[in-house]
């Protein structure tokens, strides 16, 4: 028989920053060899939670343990199996590539040629060869994103945390990264992965925890995300985002809340319960209106539908939280 064990648990956790509540009362646990999705809009305390868990920040309140060690108690032995791609990329932009793990490999008291040769090998898998030579100043975003990931490998760790792992990445470099993460998942590393972006939860993450202002709001794998928020989704895409208005008062009469629309893809999602009877009402309650559709269709509730009913906003077009007081995760060196 096998048993699942955890391989993070976390109870109670609180954090207080002056008058910000960061964290209220978190609870979540992640199974080992498992990818957990920790999503929440700006200010919800995403990187506060993997800041406690890797040893970076301590907690007022509750408990963290990762592999069996508290973060508190035994810090040292939990920096030493985990590893950890912060939200602001922590390489130094004066060494090159090949420097900057062969520094961080002996951070991890490597001998010198093992730090090489895991340094050249991680340079190999993330496609950074070519660029090995160069200073990372020279790296372009997505490079730098991968050195980061590389740098967190170093040490073989059996837990990653992954802060926003994508954000600020092209389209193709995104489905790079997510194809290096997804094989590392595959490899039996444990997963802790922030992000904003509801596609990347969806297809990275085996269970996913959705906190808001410090607290958990929501938690269940995809499908028992979108199951909660039900319906279906009614879709428009109009060639004109200044009729968006008028449909969504029009449509209004099918819907259970409030339609969504997107001033820049000129779309509109209607919240509806029903079937395909919908879209031929839909039509004719816009008759006359003088709007032009381009594109009309129904479908399933999305993670972004789902953001938006827990939340009440969207997850990426949310202000971000006034963050004056607070201080940039500090950089590679001493905290992997
Ligand atoms: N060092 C700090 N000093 C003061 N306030 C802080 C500090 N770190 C975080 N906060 C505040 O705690 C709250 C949670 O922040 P946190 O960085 O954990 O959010 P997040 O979910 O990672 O957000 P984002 O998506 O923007 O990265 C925010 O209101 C933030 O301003
Ligand atoms: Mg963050």
């Amino acid at each position: 028989m096998t048993v699942m064990t955890d391989a993070i648990v976390v109870e109670g956790l609180a954090k207080r920053f002056g008058v910000t509540t960061a964290l209220d009362g978190v609870d979540l646990t992640v199974a080992e060899g498992s990818v957990l999705g920790l999503l929440g809009p700006n200010g919800a305390g995403k990187t506060t939670v993997v800041r406690i868990l890797t040893t970076l920040l301590l907690a007022d309140a509750g408990r963290a343990e990762v592999l069996g060690l508290d973060v508190v108690r035994d810090a040292d032995a939990v920096r030493a199996s985990i590893g950890l791609t912060g939200q602001y990329a922590a390489v130094d932009e004066y060494l090159t590539g090949f420097e900057n793990l062969e520094m961080v490999g002996r951070l991890y008291h490597l001998p010198k040629a093992e730090a090489r040769s895991r340094a050249g090998e991680l340079l190999e898998r993330f496609d950074l060869s070519g660029a090995a030579d160069r200073p990372a100043k020279t790296y372009s975003g997505g490079m730098r994103r991968r050195l980061d990931i590389a740098a967190s490998l170093i040490n073989r760790p059996r837990i990653l945390f992954l802060d926003e792992p994508t954000t600020g990445l092209d389209p193709r470099s995104r489905l790079a990264m997510w194809e290096f993460i997804a094989e590392l998942a595959d490899g039996g590393t444990t997963i802790l992965l922030t992000t904003q972006y509801l596609e990347e939860a969806d297809r990275l993450a085996d269970r996913m925890v959705v906190i808001d202002r410090g607290r958990v709001i929501a938690r269940g794998t995809g499908d028992d995300l979108k199951a909660q928020v039900g319906g279906q989704r009614l879709e428009f895409t109009l060639s004109r985002a200044e009729d968006l208005t008028e449909v969504a008062a029009r449509l209004r009469p099918l819907a259970f809340e409030d339609a969504r629309t997107d001033e820049q893809t000129r779309r509109l999602s209607l919240p509806v319960h029903g079937g395909t009877e919908l879209l031929a009402e839909a039509l004719r309650l816009l008759e006359g209106s003088g709007v032009e559709v381009l594109d009309v269709g129904l479908r399933r509730p999305d993670l972004d539908d789902v953001f938006l009913t827990l939340t009440g906003h969207a997850a990426e077009d949310v202000p971000t939280a006034d963050e004056t007081t607070s201080e940039p995760v500090p950089a590679a060196g001493g905290t992997r």
